[in-house]
């Protein structure tokens, strides 16, 4: 018989269930399924680590979002932010839905296009697009929103190259009580930028200045920020439209919204944090009809993206290893690295296991599979004693990682969906050598060494 590893002892004051100095301690209860899908029977069949969305998920909350703003402002189109998640099952149930596609590059308008989105139907957002992409955009009357002085001259050359007038919008930034200001995209509104850039396009015999847009920033948990920029938007476009006699068919106020993540460095849980995304919605609706005749309403894109697709992504990992620091504190190795976890940086994430457990709870830290010192999932979760195998369930997972994330020393791995009939479709497989060394060529001379 082996000899036992040695634990140092602790003593924990334990508070079950109530809020603690650490918020709530929701991640207490277990979870062995998704959408009634076994975990170990996922794992089974796809491995660990393992991205899994759930299509209920997102379509309930598009569906919810949808009805919610379209009831108190029904001139509203959301388009579906693809650079949050623009894995093609995930962006083919938000076009089945009806939402446009939003895009920020050559790359990601491409996509939309080969998933089938007319160019009519795609936002083009974004601080550099290319002049072949712009062209294409222009044929395809895609709606196109310049970003900078230059952006505008190459506009205008584009166009005059096609012989046609096109029409553009412009991205606007400004102060809405939000900071740092997201200053970087954009005209400014509260300087004379905005003003100066409607005049160059208005001498423009190649452009037609027909929307204007804003994303004032993301995880937004000060929804009053909102009225503020639709009254400055609304504003701006009543005095361009009469002095410049121009029509200004759409508003588009981007993203914005928070997901029920939780943000480093924030006291209270999310579900007490993060107001509710009616009051998002309620507080827009209310800027526009409170600014706006009737007979003025302009359509409305927004462009919600985490809000929209988070919560309905998971990632099951699995504990391949535990340790003790040599300050005692208790620390777990799992399969799943920060190179596959962009938005670690940033969230202390919910904690599930996939068993009930027993024991006390005490702060661990949750280190992924990475050679880095960095390499860290969780700082300060608080867990249960866990064993080698146990698998956690992390989330919310759905926004921003399918997108960052990195190859680096492994294979990424499979992502899944858990369709509403409870099939389990694999909607990326894992990667193999030969996706990443496909792209790799040898030069000749290089080809032969002998060790
Ligand atoms: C132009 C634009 N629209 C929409 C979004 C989606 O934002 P969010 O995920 O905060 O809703 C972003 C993200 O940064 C963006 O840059």
């Amino acid at each position: 018989m082996g000899s036992k590893m040695y634990m140092k002892p602790i003593i924990k004051k334990q508070l079950p269930g109530n809020m603690n100095k650490f918020g709530a301690v929701y991640h207490r209860n277990y979870r062995d399924e998704i959408d009634g899908v076994k975990i170990n029977e996922l794992i089974d069949r796809f491995n660990s680590p393992l991205f899994v969305f759930s299509e209920k998920t997102i379509r309930t909350t598009y569906r919810n979002i949808y009805r919610e703003f379209s009831n108190q402002y029904p001139k509203v189109q959301f388009s579906w932010s693809y650079k949050t998640n623009y894995l093609d099952a995930v962006c083919s149930i938000f076009h089945q839905e009806g939402q446009f596609a939003e895009v920020v590059s050559e790359f990601e308008y491409q996509k939309a296009r080969r998933l089938g989105v007319p160019g009519n139907k795609i936002i083009y957002n974004g601080p550099f697009k290319p002049e072949a992409s712009l062209e294409k955009a222009f044929k395809e009357g895609a709606i196109v929103n310049l970003d900078h002085f230059d952006e505008i001259i190459k506009a205008e050359n584009v166009a005059k190259k096609m012989g046609k007038r096109v029409n553009i919008g412009i991205r606007l930034n400004m102060d809405t009580g939000i900071y740092p200001q997201w200053s970087r995209f954009g005209f400014n509104l509260d300087n004379s930028s905005a003003y100066d850039a409607v005049k160059r396009i208005n001498m423009s015999e190649w452009l037609n200045l027909s929307g204007l847009h804003a994303h004032i920033g993301t995880f937004i948990l000060d929804y009053k920020a909102y009225s503020i920029q639709v009254k400055k938007m609304i504003d701006f476009m009543k005095k361009i439209e009469n002095e410049f006699q121009i029509s200004i068919e759409f508003l588009d106020f981007g993203g914005g919204f928070p997901s029920k993540n939780k943000l480093k460095g924030t006291y209270l849980p999310p579900e007490i944090a993060v107001p509710d995304v009616k009051e998002y919605i309620e507080t827009i609706s209310n800027a526009l009809l409170s600014n706006l005749a009737p007979n003025e309403y302009p359509t409305v894109y927004m462009e919600t993206g985490r809000a929209m697709i988070d919560e309905a992504g998971f990632l099951i990992t699995t504990i391949e290893g535990i340790k003790r620091l040599p300050d005692g504190t208790k620390s777990y190795i799992i399969d799943a690295g920060i190179n596959i976890l962009y938005t670690s940086y940033w969230y202390n994430y919910k904690v599930e296991v996939d068993r009930p457990t027993q024991g006390a709870y005490e702060n661990a830290i949750v280190y992924g599979p990475l050679c880095m010192n960095i390499d860290v999932i969780l700082e300060n979760a608080f867990l249960p004693p866990l064993s080698k195998g146990n698998r956690l369930i992390l989330s919310p997972m759905g926004a921003y990682n399918v997108t960052q994330w990195m190859q680096f020393i492994q294979f990424r791995p499979a992502v899944v969906m858990i369709m509403e009939d409870g099939k389990v479709e694999e909607i990326r497989r894992a990667e193999k050598l030969e996706d990443i060394t496909n792209l790799e060529t040898v030069p000749e001379k290089l080809k032969h060494f002998i060790l």
